[in-house]
């Protein structure tokens, strides 16, 4: 499993890297990675930190008992992340052991994805799938727009889905995708590099609790979405 987690998060307003902004008291990188690692299908976490916050990264997961295999869960290692996100996860995926032949990548900036869509999305990929992503359907009609915002064109909503992460890939085909990018054109989701060089990529429902936080409502909505998780004792 690799987590890029390097952006700067300038959508979000000034502060930390938005990884490291907190939610219920707890940084949103710290949700990801326990998530993650308590999913039965992952054996490693590689989070891509800011460049010059590694040292930060490592002790804030070393804080929360999420770096080293404690039998029940998986171990978490941390790399320096780049300038896109891309080139993040490439970083990471270099650093893979080589006995991992399943990758999934997921954004630290989607901090209360539920277990069981890391789970569905591994197990598509160990089903056959070379690339997997989580879709959900578009609620917003959706119009193309040229550069001065007039409207060249309404998509079709029903063919249309929201993207979201874990995406899931066989390594061999995440490896070669990163291989052939161009660092000048860099890619949004690592599945639109598997599209570029031909691949395949098949959508699984997604899970609206995957959500992005992106922009300052979205604080908004992850802290209820945290405090309803709480009243029903789900999380601590
Ligand atoms: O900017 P965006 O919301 O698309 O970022 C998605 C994820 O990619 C976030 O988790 C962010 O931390 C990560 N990222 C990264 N390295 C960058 C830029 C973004 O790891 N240089």
């Amino acid at each position: 499993m690799i987590v890029p987690a390097a952006g700067r998060g300038e959508r979000l307003g000034p502060g930390a890297p938005k990884a490291l902004r907190v939610l219920g008291g707890v940084p949103m990188l710290v949700h990801a990675v326990r998530a993650l690692a308590s999913a039965r299908s992952i054996d490693l976490v590689v989070v891509a930190a800011p460049e010059d916050g590694v040292a930060e990264v490592v002790a804030l997961l070393g804080e929360h008992g999420l770096l080293d295999a404690d039998g029940a869960r998986a171990g978490a290692m941390v790399v320096a992340g780049g300038d896109t996100r891309q080139d993040s996860v490439a970083r990471a995926l270099h650093a893979l052991p080589p006995d991992i032949d399943v990758v999934l990548v997921h954004d630290a900036a989607r901090p209360l994805v539920p277990t069981s869509l890391v789970d569905s999305v591994a197990f598509a990929v160990r089903g056959g799938a070379e690339a997997v992503v989580p879709g959900l359907p578009v609620a917003d009609t959706v119009k193309a727009v040229d550069p001065l915002e007039t409207v060249t064109a309404t998509l079709d909503r029903s063919s249309l889905r929201a993207i979201q992460t874990p995406q899931g890939f066989r390594r061999t085909t995440l490896t070669a995708a990163h291989a052939a990018a161009d660092p000048d054109a860099p890619a949004t989701d690592d599945a639109g590099l598997v599209e570029l060089v031909g691949g395949t990529v098949l959508v699984v429902p997604g899970d609206e609790e995957a959500f992005k936080v992106t922009r300052p409502l979205d604080l908004v909505l992850a802290e209820a979405v945290l405090a309803r998780r709480r009243a029903a004792g789900v999380v601590a």
